[in-house]
């Protein structure tokens, strides 16, 4: 009996390794995770976005040619833009409308997944 509270000791001091342990081991890098995916999901959007209302003139892939010659293929716009311009090239883009596009109404969230998907295209080995 003279054990108990030593044997509690120990028990609590195990339970709380094993939760600093799975708070560690486990929100940091579910963090990461959701981050990850947040983006992906962002990207996938934008692609949605992009097919729907700009795959008509623009090519959107890593490599091949544009529908409409006069329209750069978005990968060429990452390759000659920092994130800020493709930003700014876009508001101007979608608020002004450009060449025989007419203007875009898509809400602040719809342009931020445009952006994460045109973004996405620095990856694109083609370009
Ligand atoms: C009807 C054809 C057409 C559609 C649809 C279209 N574009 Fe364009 N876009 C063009 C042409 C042509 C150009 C090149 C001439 C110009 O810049 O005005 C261009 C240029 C651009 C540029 C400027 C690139 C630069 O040179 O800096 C951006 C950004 C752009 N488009 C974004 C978009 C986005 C985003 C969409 C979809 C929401 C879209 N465009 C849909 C025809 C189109």
């Amino acid at each position: 009996m003279s054990n108990t509270p030593r044997f509690a000791i120990v028990m609590i001091s195990l339970a709380l390794a094993a939760i600093l342990g799975l708070a560690i081991g486990f929100y940091w890098p579910t963090a990461g995770i959701k981050d990850g995916i947040a983006q992906a999901k962002s990207i996938e959007r934008g692609k949605d976005l992009a097919t729907f209302g700009c795959s008509g003139c623009h090519n959107l892939e890593a490599s091949g040619k544009s529908p409409n010659k006069a329209a750069p293929p978005f990968r060429t716009l990452v390759k000659r833009l920092s994130q800020e311009g493709l930003q700014e090239q876009l508001e101007v883009a979608l608020s002004m409308g450009h060449a025989p596009m007419p203007p875009w109404n898509i809400n602040p969230s719809q342009s931020e997944d445009l952006l994460s998907f045109i973004e996405s295209l620095r990856q694109a080995k083609n370009n």
